[in-house]
């Protein structure tokens, strides 16, 4: 070959190999609600500083709404790697056999978020992500949506209501527990059937954060709903393993740090989509919406901590225990910080705070 002809091929192979290179990476995230909520808008926000800070080398490919697979399908896609990034409820880890995420599941186990928080980004999110590595998963982040609400065709206000009410449930058994515990008949159903069911009757009624429950139209299909903040929905942001590994250094930290910051603007924008989404729920004047009163919830509270009992062994003892300690210093922290103002006015002895109410979330 004469010297041009190998500068060609030279050159060629250079090409060829640039285009090669300049292939972005793609991360195709699943997920099962709309894009206008929390967890669908961090997910695109995700997606665009992703992009921008790895200068196009990540392509990430956000698949909303049940598009590609619906809930117990994408856990399934993501350890084969046919997907790479999805951010299930934590409801959905239990089916995976990591029962210890049905902590989040405990009816009324976080008064406030603050607890919240404190639990997901401590030592107990810390060992929960850790028990999914067995699995072929990584856990990146916890995501909020927010305190549960629920839904039915007839008024739900007192425990007996619940009385043969068919409710639909994601895939825990501590929801399933839960229900029971109301006398309701608990129906595990995947997330992008549940208007339909509702819609033909063949649930009753349902329990989720506003921000699904209106972006999913249910309140169109339901015309009772209580505000009772009776339990908890958030998500892990997780990746197949093997891929999360197999990523150059310097883009998986360009990631981690685009993680971080999705986080921060997830949790911010959580509990305003909520906010909007019942006033929304209200101004469609579809739904009668009742806020159970402290006395009722108290009695809703003392049905259903035999729950917390009842699944001590499955999660773990300790996890429920840290989860109240946790609970516990808040409290103190909020009572410390309540009673500081009034001993600066007042020199002497701090006074004792009044007994604590369920807070406003
Ligand atoms: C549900 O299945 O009810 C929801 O948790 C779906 C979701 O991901 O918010």
């Amino acid at each position: 070959m004469s010297l041009r002809a190998s500068l060609l091929a030279l050159a060629l192979g250079l090409a060829a190999f640039t285009v090669q290179a300049a292939e972005p990476i793609v991360i195709k995230f699943s997920h099962v609600v709309a894009p206008d909520t929390p967890k669908g808008r961090a997910a695109d926000y995700f997606k665009k500083i992703a992009e921008e800070r790895t200068k196009g080398a990540v392509k990430v490919e956000v698949y909303p709404n049940s598009q590609l697979y619906k809930d117990r399908e994408e856990m399934e896609a993501l350890q084969l790697g046919a997907v790479q990034m999805l951010a299930p409820s934590l409801a959905k880890f239990g089916p995976l056999g990591v029962r210890a995420f049905e902590l989040f599941d405990l009816p009324y186990i976080f008064p406030n978020k603050e607890t919240l928080y404190r639990v997901m980004d401590g030592d107990i999110g810390k060992k929960l992500f850790t028990l999914l590595e067995a699995k072929g998963i990584y856990g990146l982040a916890f995501w909020d949506n927010g305190f549960k609400q629920m839904s039915a065709n007839k008024p739900i206000r007192t425990v007996e209501d619940f009385k043969g009410l068919k409710m639909r449930i994601q895939s825990s058994k501590v929801l399933e527990a839960q229900m029971k515990a109301l006398g309701a008949n608990p129906q595990v159903m995947a997330f992008s059937e549940v208007y339909s069911a509702l819609q033909q009757g063949v649930v009753d009624g349902t329990e989720n954060p506003m921000s699904n429950l209106y972006t999913q139209k249910m309140h169109e299909v339901q015309k009772h709903l209580t505000l009772s903040d009776h339990g908890y929905l958030g998500y892990a942001v997780i990746v197949n393993k093997a891929f999360w590994d197999g990523l150059p250094a310097n883009i998986r930290t360009t990631l981690d740090k685009a993680m971080a910051d999705t986080t921060v603007f997830e949790r911010k924008i959580a509990q305003e989509e909520n906010d909007e989404a019942l006033a929304k729920v209200k101004a469609a004047g579809t739904t009668q919406i009742y806020t159970l009163p402290y006395k009722d919830r108290v009695v809703w509270q003392q049905a259903l901590l035999p729950v917390h009992k009842e699944f001590e062994e499955k999660i773990g003892k300790d996890m429920i225990q840290a989860a109240y300690n946790v609970a516990a210093q808040v409290e103190k922290e909020k009572a410390a910080q309540a009673a500081a103002p009034a001993a600066k006015d007042k020199p002497g002895p701090a006074k004792a705070k009044p007994a604590a109410k369920p807070e406003k979330k």
